[in-house]
């Protein structure tokens, strides 16, 4: 009998799986999977989202504007070249359905942000992964790989889960060896964290003034509102009128729209929260490598740490000996990356433990 099928592409598609909150060692639980803001919101941030309690029988302003004020205002923007989304991932998910189909291909780096693959299959895409030199995405590499069906190439800069950047005469190299119907896609999801490089660029300067360039930013990292689901993009004003034809009408929760206008007001808290990464990040990369392991530079919220191939001395070892310590750092070996963890940096007192149980762990 013949039952429902969905489109080509779909059952490859292996489900996201976020980070772990729970262990089951009964101890506090540091939960650091999934590259969260250990600070978590700004109070204003929450106390603007408590007040729309009265109005959850309304529908929200389906375009964000005040938002999208705020966002001009603070990024020096056009309000009218911001697109908001529940989330960033929701803006990779409608930036592919709108550019990209059966017989198409959207390009991204080998260990780069899992939702890209992910976005290109539930469209029906192809995803081709360029092979990175050091963990790092390799301009040359993507070049060599266009092809006249690549219709988005993707760069999380810095990339999730690796760290690693692309310096700003990189990503300027990138676009530039691009055909003009192709559209890069700069994902800054860590850039409030990685401004701190002086050759960094969050890719602003390109969306702003190339057609056929986005940036993606995110309320789910330095302003601690993962929950709400809450992001952004910019880009040239035809990429923009496309994605606001495909988005929902209301695709932007009012508590989220209210939390993020406070959010970017309350700067106060921002600097808090880049200050206790700027202290724990070198922090704790320090420690860890004194330990004797491999952890890699990195410019986001989190680190990679790699551990030898060895039975009781491997990342699966070290996560469960992580775990029944109530720590929970992330698997990634859906990102091609079996021998590594990634642990987002955390409360002072987590970082510690972290330390300390590694410590431990290395000792055997
Ligand atoms: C590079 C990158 N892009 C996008 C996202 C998704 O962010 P959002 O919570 O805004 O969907 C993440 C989250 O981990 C990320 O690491």
């Amino acid at each position: 009998m013949a039952s429902p099928r969905p489109r080509p592409g779909i059952l490859e598609i292996t489900p996201y799986v976020g980070g772990k909150a729970k262990t089951a060692s009964g101890k506090p639980v540091a939960k650091l999977s999934s590259n969260e803001s250990p600070l978590g919101p700004s109070p204003k941030a929450v106390a603007a989202y408590q007040a729309t309690a009265a109005e959850l029988h309304r529908y929200p302003e389906g375009s964000s504007a005040a938002l999208r004020r705020e966002i001009g205002r603070r990024f020096n923007l056009d309000p009218d070249l911001v697109v908001c989304g529940a989330g960033s991932d929701e803006l990779i998910s409608l930036l592919v359905r709108a550019y990209a189909g059966p017989g198409d291909e959207v390009l991204y780096s080998r260990h780069g942000f899992l939702m890209y693959p992910l976005a290109a299959l539930a469209a029906g895409a192809h995803p081709v992964a360029a092979p990175e030199r050091q963990l790092t995405a390799d301009v040359d590499a993507l070049l060599a790989r266009v092809t006249s069906r690549t219709r988005l190439v993707f760069l999380a800069n810095p990339n999730n889960p690796t760290g690693s950047y692309l310096p700003a005469a990189e990503l300027a190299r990138l676009h530039a060896g691009l055909p003009p119907d192709v559209i890069l896609v700069i994902d800054a999801a860590y850039a409030e964290y990685a401004e701190a490089a002086a050759d960094y660029a969050s890719g602003i300067e390109l969306a702003r003034n190339a057609p056929n360039a986005v940036m993606l930013r995110t309320f789910s990292k330095l302003f601690g509102l993962a929950a709400l689901r809450l992001g952004w993009m910019t880009a040239a004003p035809e990429i923009v009128d496309t994605v606001n034809r495909v988005r929902g009408p209301f695709n932007v929760s009012l508590p989220a729209q209210a939390a993020g206008v406070a959010a970017l007001e309350d700067v106060e808290h921002l600097e808090r929260a880049r200050a206790h990464n700027q202290r724990w990040l070198p922090w704790l990369t320090a420690e860890l490598q004194a330990l004797g392991l491999t952890v890699h530079p990195s410019l986001g919220n989190f680190v990679l740490i790699d551990f030898p191939d060895q039975p009781g001395r491997d990342a699966a070892a070290a996560n469960a000996f992580l775990e029944a310590e109530g720590i929970i750092p992330r698997q990634i070996a859906a990102y091609g990356l079996p021998h590594s963890l990634r642990l987002s940096i955390g409360l002072q007192e987590e970082n510690r433990r972290v330390v300390a149980a590694l410590a431990e762990f290395v000792r055997g």
